[in-house]
Parts: C-alpha cells; structure tokens; sequence
C-alpha cells in the first residue's frame, strides 16, 4: 500500500531515508518533540532534562511516540516527575492489568522481598513457583508450565518445544503477527520490515490472518468462508512448506502489535482443523491478549479452541518480569537438560503473578472486562459519526483498537500520530500499533469515571489533530 513518507512519520516510526541510516543521534527526539511535535510544551523542566540525558546515553533503537517521564503510579492513573497526571489507557503495553501499586500484588511482593528475592529456580526449588503454576493450571487447564521472563522468551520456549517433540524444524506464522524479536521468535514476527532487516532467520512460511477490515481476499465476511484460515491447507502446505515438515502454527488469538486485529469466530476453529488434520502443533501467543485482558484467562476460550502450547508474559508477573509456556503432560515430556534459565520463575515475580492472578479472580474481572469492553467499543463508534477518520473500531475485552484512515479507507499514520500526541497534552496515554491504529488496553480496573474522562479526553484530542 502507497504511504506517504514525511519527516514526521519517518522520525516516529524510526524509519530512516536510504543513506541516512545511522542509529538516532543525541537529542533527535528533543527536537523532535520540541519542534515539530510540539509536546515539550506539555512536560516540566525535570522531564525535559531525563530525556536529554537519555537520548544520549541509551540505545536509540527503541521508538517513544511522546514524551512522558513517569515517576510514580496508582489505579489507571500515572504522575510524571514533575507532578502531572494521566489517565493510562495503555497499562504499559497491556502488563499492569491488576492497576499500577495494587495493595494485595505490592503485599505479596513485600512480603517475598523480606525472605528471599532469587534463588536459581533452574537449579533448586521453590514453593512460589510451584504455588503459582497450580494457579495457572486451574485457570487454563494445562497440566505442565515451563517458566522463563519475557514474550519473546515464551516464544523461544514453545519454538524448542516443538521442534524438539515433533523432530521437525518448520514454522508458520501469519501475516501482521508479532512474537518477539530475538532470532526465533523474530522469524515468526511478520508485522513491520523494519523489525526484521539485517536479521537472519528459521524456516517459517507466513499465511493470511484474518484482516476483515482489510481483506487480504477482498472477501467479505460471513460470505467468504474464511478463506484466510483456508490458506493454510491451500497453499502454504501444498506449495511452501509440506506439514511433515512443519512443527507447530503459531497465532495470536487477537493480534496485537499488528494492529488489534480481532478475527471472526471461526478463524481459529478452521485454523485448528487444519492442524489437526495434518498431524501439526497449533501454538497460541497470549502474551499479549492472555491473563484476562479479553475476559477470560485464555484468549483462545473466547473462539472455543485449545492449541498445544500457550506463551504468556506482559501481565503474567503483575508489573514484575515474567513469561510462562504452558502444556499438557504428555506434550511437555522433554529431559532434563534441554531448555532452562537463570531467572525464570523467579521468587518475587512468582508471588507477585499469584496475588494479581487472585485479585483479578476474586474480582470477576472476566465479566467487568467484557461489560467495559463493550462499552468503550460502543463509545468509541458513536465518535466514528463526528469524526470520519476513525474508519474502523474493532476489539474483544479490553482490547480494543481504532484504525485511522484517509477518506479513500488507505492507512493515515501522521494524523495517527498526531492523535497520540494530542492525547498526551489532553493527560491520557494511548499507543500505536499496526500501520494505522491507536490501541486501547487500560488496566482491567480501571473505573467506569476514569473510562468516561478518557474517551472524552480522546474525542478532545481527535478534534485538536484536526481530524
Ligand atoms: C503477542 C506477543 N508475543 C510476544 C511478544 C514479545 O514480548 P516481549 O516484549 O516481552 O519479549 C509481544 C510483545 O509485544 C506480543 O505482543
């Protein structure tokens, strides 16, 4: 698809013109900021002067779209260092689900802190570990967990996994996805070019998601069958990659970094026929729409599909580093020796997930998440009337994404932009993801007031970008 390429969008999205490809110089985003975005006006002089010394001595490889210097947290709501409040819609990338400085999660940490921080779970044992993974097994139903500290790592984990249970060394993801970055997981990622240059990779063939909105068939839905999941069968094992070479499909029940894309109800039930059928694990990625954030624990409960092997992270640890896969007995039966880590399952990030996990149970947080869930989608559409740059609002829970487009339906990364950055100076936190959408992943407690005043801050901010 034809994108317009100007300074703006090239400096956000830290995609640079041939030639000019070196990593971002000191003080790229203060000018940034300060001049075309205009953001520096929003901040105080303490986090001005963090940024700047950030800029210079960090890896300038990762993308901040405004400039928000956190300094502490309650609830929804994070205070900058110098003294300014934002309503977050973000939860730091859908992790804080039980809300920023929980009481029961900051007691459960304290109290693991007193005795003992780590001990080298690979090595030894340990009752929060063990305490944790019975929680995770009532609330999934696998039977095995193995645990490492990020998504990425999940990812790895579930790759080894498969390759090692089915002596097979093929993999298959879908377009938009995101699985990580390190080499394995990063050979699954199919959701920006830019992620992936430079960077060698498995054998993985990639295969349509379903992208209603942007239908990669030009099929509309209930009428085309779900042609997208049907590729898999085919094309991608008839002419890429034959299923007896193939280890494992990986998926996200919802995608995320791709662009909140929500697949039909019957995407994943075709796509596990498929797997079934040619004898091929199916691995669901819940790092991101796992741990309640669509309502129930597993996303994948909401399409009625059960893959082999889940990968968890973001808001498995309750704020703290940590990442799970899990499986059934007889599919986790590899050896001793194979795979392991130094800090999975680490003590306080162990007892910090097992009292978020219990909070957010004891809360009924599925059923708030699908009530708010729909509320804001519902609240969300009515601005669709007012502003017709908002050409597509799609979600499941608390997941929930709006895709800004031109008048001709082509993708509108400046104006997106500009959005977020308009939120910002109305004091809410919104990101990007996909080529054009703001994402909406709130913690799962945020209140019906909190709610209100960020969608109205949103519908502020949509005025101000001029949309
Ligand atoms: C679905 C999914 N899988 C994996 C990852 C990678 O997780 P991490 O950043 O913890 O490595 C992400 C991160 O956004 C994700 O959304």
């Amino acid at each position: 698809m034809a994108q317009e390429k100007t300074e703006e969008f090239e400096t956000v999205q830290g995609v640079e013109k041939p030639g000019k490809n070196k990593a971002m110089e000191a003080g790229q985003y203060f000018d940034f900021f300060e001049h075309e975005a205009g953001t520096f006006n929003t901040i105080g002089p303490k986090a001005r002067e963090i940024i700047e010394q950030d800029c210079k001595i960090t890896s300038a490889c990762t993308a901040r779209p405004y400039p928000l210097v956190v300094d502490s947290a309650k609830g929804s709501v994070i205070r900058d260092v110098d003294g300014r409040e934002y309503i977050d819609l973000v939860a730091g990338i859908a992790v804080m689900n039980a809300g920023y400085s929980n009481s029961e999660v900051k007691a459960a940490i304290l109290s693991q802190l007193e005795k003992m921080t780590h001990c080298g779970y690979g090595d030894f044992f340990a009752e929060p570990p063990v305490k944790l993974a019975k929680k995770l097994e009532d609330l999934s139903g696998y039977s095995k967990v193995f645990y490492c500290n990020s998504g990425t790592e999940a990812v790895e984990a579930a790759i080894k996994l498969a390759f090692w249970k089915t002596k097979r060394q093929g993999l298959i993801s879908f377009y938009n996805s995101f699985h990580g970055r390190t080499l394995g997981s990063l050979s699954l990622t199919c959701s920006k070019a830019r992620q992936k240059e430079h960077f060698p990779v498995l054998h993985t063939a990639h295969s349509h998601y379903a992208y209603c909105y942007r239908c990669p068939f030009k099929l509309e839905y209930p009428s085309c069958g779900i042609e997208c999941a049907k590729e898999l069968e085919n094309l991608i094992f008839r002419r890429e990659l034959s299923p007896t070479d193939t280890a494992a499909v990986f998926v996200e029940p919802v995608q995320g970094e791709g662009g909140y894309i929500v697949p039909p109800p019957e995407f994943h039930k075709e796509v596990r026929r498929i797997c079934t059928d040619n004898d091929v694990l199916l691995v669901a990625d819940e790092v991101q729409a796992g741990c309640f954030r669509t309502g129930p624990f597993l996303a994948m409960e909401n399409f009625g599909v059960k893959a082999e092997i889940s990968c968890f992270a973001k808001a498995l640890g309750g704020g703290l580093p940590l990442g799970a896969i899990l499986a059934d007995r007889e599919l986790m039966d590899w050896p001793q020796g194979v795979h392991s880590n130094t800090f999975g399952g680490n003590l306080l990030a162990s007892a910090a997930s097992f009292a978020s996990l219990e909070f957010l149970e004891k809360e009924n947080i599925e059923h708030r998440v699908k009530e708010l869930g729909s509320q804001m989608k519902q609240r969300l559409r009515e601005l669709q009337e007012n502003f017709p740059c908002i050409g597509d609002v799609r979600g499941l829970g608390l997941m929930v994404g709006v895709e800004i487009v031109k008048p001709d339906k082509s993708i509108d990364p400046i104006r997106r932009d500009r959005i977020l950055r308009e939120a910002f100076k109305e004091g809410i936190l919104l990101l990007p993801c996909g080529d054009s959408v703001i994402r909406f992943s709130p913690p799962l407690v945020i209140t019906d007031e909190e709610l209100d005043s960020g969608i109205e801050k949103f519908q502020k901010a949509m005025k101000k970008a001029g949309s």
